[in-house]
């Protein structure tokens, strides 16, 4: 049995309730970026704010960069080329975690160019991602069409897409608000595939990502110390809840249709889809103001979130319901 639409609901409404609201005066606690298959990052070292206003230089101590990033230590600091004397870049261990369906052949990963403030650098990959997930609607709903899928599906995904671009719109002007401008998208072009590839994808960019996209983006809502970024995120949770049960009615559809080991080969992707997604919520981190100010919740509550939303959505328990 196919994951259903009101208990995904009831779980959202139930795990949302956990979200401390900002007008208690209590603001959600640190965490999260963007773009989980790159754990490490490279930053510029003079694009480094410090906290006293000035930037970072190869001497700054690992702990001030490392505040400043939302990274974990050890950051190691390398020179950008031979001729340079003094190291130049610094790479860390950043606390990133997707919320959203990425496509296959993304190659861009969402970051900016020059000195702009941490909050900026976050609602820029959140914009890349809403952006990206505009031709991961649309090859879905020409693949959903080419492999006969129900028209209502092809539909929703077609529709799916015009909204994704409309989240990127909305998250580019908060970037913007924030010193950042919106970074380029690059997709490889796509190829004909299977029912099953198509099936693993969703699965895995649907059915977890998403699915956690969706909760994060209410939570947002909820947390954020900011009225803009609550109102933003307000208007894209309702969009990004209905994608989540689109990717479990496109799950439910392609299963029916696949073999049996070709369902599990697609639930063993979803199962480390939601490990993965966990060990990325529990090292997630962010500077503290960062953290309060997107609303996004701590490691902790992530991990949480997380785990309670995999054991809402796992076969298992959707059989019982
Ligand atoms: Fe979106
Ligand atoms: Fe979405």
């Amino acid at each position: 049995m196919s994951m259903s639409r009101s208990k995904l609901r009831r779980a959202f409404s139930r795990l949302w309730l956990l979200a401390p609201v900002t007008t208690l005066g209590v603001g959600c606690s640190s965490t999260w970026g963007c773009d989980s298959d790159s754990r490490q990052e490279t930053f510029r070292v003079a694009t480094i704010e410090l906290t006293d206003g000035g930037v970072a230089t190869a001497q700054t101590p690992c702990s001030e960069v490392c505040a400043q990033l939302g990274a974990h230590a050890p950051c190691s600091f390398t020179r950008s080329s031979q001729e340079l004397a003094e190291p130049d870049e610094v790479s860390c261990q950043v606390g990133t975690l997707c919320e959203g369906r990425r496509p296959e052949g993304l190659c861009s990963d969402g970051s900016v160019e020059g000195r702009v403030p941490a909050l900026g650098v976050l609602f820029a990959k959140m914009a890349h991602l809403e952006a990206a997930s505009v031709p991961a609607f649309e090859r879905l709903a020409d693949e959903l069409a080419a492999h006969g899928a129900p028209e209502r599906l092809v539909r929703a995904a077609r529709r799916s897409a015009k909204e994704e671009v409309r989240h990127a719109h909305a998250m580019a002007s908060l970037a913007v608000r924030h010193g950042a401008t919106m970074p380029e998208v690059n997709v490889a072009p796509f190829g004909a595939r299977s029912l099953e590839a198509l099936a693993i994808e969703n699965a895995v960019e649907g059915c977890v990502r998403e699915t956690f996209g969706a909760l994060l983006a209410g939570w947002q809502a909820r947390c954020s110390e900011d009225v803009s970024v609550r109102e933003t995120l307000s208007a894209i949770a309702p969009d990004e809840l209905r994608h989540s049960e689109l990717s479990w009615d496109i799950d439910a559809w392609a299963l029916a249709r696949l073999s049996e080991d070709a369902r599990a080969r697609v639930e063993a992707a979803r199962r480390e889809a939601w490990s993965a997604l966990e060990r990325d919520a529990a090292d997630s981190l962010l500077p503290e103001d960062v953290a309060r100010q997107s609303g996004l919740p701590s490691p902790e509550m992530a991990r949480r979130l997380v785990r309670e939303l995999a054991r809402t959505c796992s076969p298992a328990t959707t059989a019982l319901a």
